[in-house]
């Protein structure tokens, strides 16, 4: 680990965009996450309120963006903040997902689909075809369609809504089945809610295809030191976020049912 990732650099915020009601993207100046490929975080220092771990979203001539929803305390905060403010920013940090250059297919939840935006616009030079599904609960918190029509053909997209506004009603995982019956994929990346991505693990194993999924778990150094990120024997802020078929085998009795919570204690995902 360089120092110098590891340290705190002040950045003003460059431009706030709303994606959602819930959901903004922030952009920043950050040399060192600007070098940032698609899979790793950064820690984002809201000033006099907390540090959260933050997937990049995107990066371009020494700028940077993550894509927020509001949930608690620190996400509110930010959502409060306008171009100009200072944040921290440290990182970034974790490993990468691996670039295929065959078939893809990416399945993104909710903010889970801004690491994977950054993901496909990798793979849309390299690999063969690449396919996306992308849930959310209703319509207006489907993000990135734009993006995602740019960069997919068409008939290469399929978007669920759990409530019926926009695409197939279902949950994201729905029309995988169908999907991976009628498609080779050689390759299934995923990032979301913890039980979406145990499910789709599931039915890439019953396939033999190669999966990777990134994870969340609650973090505070970032570095593989505190421990609060444990999944298995690994620290997923060290060891992933980005955890392929044979690092979930490892830890499938935990995927999807406990992490530890703030007091250290086990709590259901
Ligand atoms: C590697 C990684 C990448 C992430 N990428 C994104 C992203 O791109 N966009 C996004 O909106 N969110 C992302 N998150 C989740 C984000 O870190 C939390 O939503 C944020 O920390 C919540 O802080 P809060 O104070 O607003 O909420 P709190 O009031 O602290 O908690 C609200 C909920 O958020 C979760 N949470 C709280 N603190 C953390 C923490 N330090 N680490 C993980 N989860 C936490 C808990 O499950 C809690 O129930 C990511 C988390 C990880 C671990
Ligand atoms: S966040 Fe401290 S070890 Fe991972």
């Amino acid at each position: 680990m360089r120092t110098e990732l590891n340290t705190i650099r002040t950045t003003p915020i460059l431009s706030v965009t709303a994606e959602s009601p819930t959901v903004k993207t922030f952009t920043l100046k950050d040399k060192n996450c600007a070098k940032a490929r698609p899979g790793q975080f950064l820690m984002l220092w809201i000033p006099g309120v907390d540090e959260i771990p933050l997937s990049i979203m995107d990066t371009e001539n020494g700028l940077v963006s993550v894509s927020v929803k509001q949930v608690g305390d620190a996400t509110r905060h930010l959502h409060h903040m306008r171009q100009g403010e200072t944040v921290g920013v440290r990182g970034p940090f974790g490993n990468r997902f691996t670039e295929t250059s065959g078939t893809a297919l990416l399945v993104g939840g909710g903010t889970g689909t801004a690491p994977l935006l950054f993901l496909a616009k990798r793979l849309q030079a390299k690999s063969k075809r690449l396919a996306f599904v992308v849930g959310a609960k209703t319509k207006t918190e489907l993000l990135f369609l734009n993006d995602l029509n740019s960069i997919c053909t068409e008939q290469s997209i399929i978007t669920t809504t759990e409530d019926g506004t926009y695409g197939l009603q279902c949950l994201v995982t729905e029309p995988l089945t169908k999907l991976l019956a009628e498609n080779k994929f050689d390759m299934i990346y995923t990032c979301g809610p913890e039980l979406m991505v145990s499910k789709i693990f599931a039915l890439a194993e019953q396939r033999a295809i190669p999966f990777e999924a990134s994870l969340e778990r609650l973090m505070r150094c970032g570095i593989g030191l505190c421990g609060s990120c444990v999944i298995g024997k690994y620290r997923v802020c060290r060891d992933g976020p980005v955890f392929n078929s044979r690092r979930l085998r490892e830890v499938k009795d935990e995927l999807g049912i406990w992490k530890i919570g703030f007091d250290g204690n086990r709590i259901p995902v």
